[in-house]
């Protein structure tokens, strides 16, 4: 669990900008984080606290995902896999379509990057209608693994992201709940 000072020092530094990218949308713009390296730090060490000892292999989803996905599986000692938007991974790819807050999209997933039987970390940035991590989990699951855990920096309560995850049965965190 995060500490009451993380989290007040991220509702800081996190801007909220209205009507981006469409009207109707407050976007969570988390670049300030990556000017505060100490903060970084501590972010980083809270998302692994969560993982420690729990998962074989993390899964970031393109993009935002990856900002602190890597460094959560370089201080876990363990995989990281890209989950990259359509049509930027080479074959043989494994995909997904799934709907976003705003339009539509697929991910993929180099074939045989995901082991059977691995317990997966899926991480994010943010969990809004929980569309893309959906997506994710359907995707890892596909290749024999088990969605354990989905980590993210912001969840937004109202859309009901975390209703659909329950289905994976899965542990979900996320260090600050807009
Ligand atoms: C945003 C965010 C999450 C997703 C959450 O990514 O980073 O990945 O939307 O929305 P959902 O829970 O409703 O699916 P976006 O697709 O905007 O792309 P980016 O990470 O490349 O900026
Ligand atoms: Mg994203």
């Amino acid at each position: 669990m995060a500490s009451q000072e993380l989290i007040q020092k991220l509702e800081k530094t996190i801007e909220n900008i209205p009507d981006f990218p469409i009207p109707g949308i407050q976007f969570k713009d988390i670049s300030p984080i990556f000017l505060n390296p100490k903060l970084y730090e501590e972010v980083i060490e809270d998302l692994v606290a969560f993982s420690k000892g729990k998962v074989d292999a993390v899964c970031g989803i393109e993009s935002r995902g990856y900002l602190f996905g890597i460094a959560i599986a370089v201080a876990l000692e363990v995989p990281f896999i890209l989950i990259r938007k359509k049509g930027k991974l080479p074959p043989p790819v494994i995909s997904e379509k799934y709907d976003l807050e705003y339009g539509s999209a697929e991910i993929e997933t180099r074939e045989g990057q995901i082991q059977k039987g691995q317990r997966i970390l899926i991480h994010d940035d943010l969990l809004a209608t929980g569309g893309t991590t959906e997506a994710a989990a359907k995707l890892v699951e596909k290749q024999g693994a088990k969605v354990c855990q989905f980590s993210f920096l912001i969840g937004l309560r109202g859309l009901k992201g975390d209703e659909r995850l329950k289905k994976f049965n899965a542990g979900i965190y996320h260090i600050l709940e807009y």
